[in-house]
């Protein structure tokens, strides 16, 4: 029934003599929210990274039917893939509005759109001017995915959306997320909170030292020995 709309074949990538991704092969359906697990270093951000053409990669890339391995970030984007850096990224001293500004594809009518966003982000609309370094945890997180939603995308990479943030936060941002789900919004979603995100996602994919070493529905993993394991039993 559902389509694919990203697969990496073959995903590798390298940073001088260090190999972060081996060989990587993922697949993400439309209106999909896929996690992407793993330890510290695994290759989580790199993967994201290479997706959207920020840094080089081997193999491919495929979305929405292109070839879009090795192609500008510019023109990934305006495709519909969009990225949530880890840490959130935001221009600290510029305001809120220009900060989701930053977000929409250049010459692009996105008016309707902003209000569209504003409506679905309330606490946003007050404090467009504000600079956006001196808004809570919380609030930079939203900034971060309103900002990536600006050039509407089929598919937000969303990279550790909960780093840093209170519990009761974490579950704003994640209502935040279900929300836009239902708009029929696909995700892939990085995330040290294992269960949380095994709870909302419909599949996902575990990375060991740069290799996918796990895969399968959210709710078979979440009580696999394996998973327990690596991330609840352990050093982790
Ligand atoms: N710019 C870089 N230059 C050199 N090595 C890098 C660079 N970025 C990442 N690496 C290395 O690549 C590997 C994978 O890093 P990556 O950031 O993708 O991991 P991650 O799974 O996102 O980890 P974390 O959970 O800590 O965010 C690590 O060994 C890291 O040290
Ligand atoms: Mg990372």
């Amino acid at each position: 029934m559902s389509n694919t709309l990203l697969t990496t074949t073959d995903l590798s990538i390298s940073y001088g003599a260090v190999k972060a991704v081996r060989g990587s092969n993922l697949e993400v359906k439309e209106g999909e929210v896929v996690a992407l697990l793993g330890p510290n270093g695994a290759g989580k951000s790199s993967t994201l990274r290479a997706i959207v053409g920020l840094i080089k990669s081997q193999g491919a890339v495929n979305f929405a039917g292109q070839d879009i391995t090795g192609a500008p970030t510019e023109r990934i984007v305006s495709l519909g893939l969009s990225l949530v850096p880890e840490g959130r990224r935001l221009f600290p001293h510029l305001t809120v509005r220009e900060n989701l500004m930053l977000g929409a594809p250049r010459k692009a009518k996105s008016d309707d759109l902003f209000d569209d966003l504003l409506n679905r982000l309330p606490i946003l609309r007050e404090r467009l001017q504000q600079v956006s370094g001196t808004l809570s945890g919380g609030e930079q997180q939203q900034v971060a995915i309103a900002r990536a939603l600006m050039s509407r995308p089929k598919l937000l990479l969303i990279d550790e959306p909960s780093l840093g943030l209170a519990p009761t936060i974490v579950d704003a941002v994640y209502q935040l997320l279900s929300d836009l789900r239902k708009t029929g919004l696909a995700m892939v979603i990085v995330e040290q909170e294992v269960m949380r995100v095994l709870k909302f996602a419909d599949r996902a994919y575990a990375m060991s030292t740069g290799e996918i070493a796990l895969e399968g529905l959210a709710a078979d993993l979440r009580t696999s020995d394996e998973v327990k394991k690596v991330y609840l039993g352990g050093a982790e």
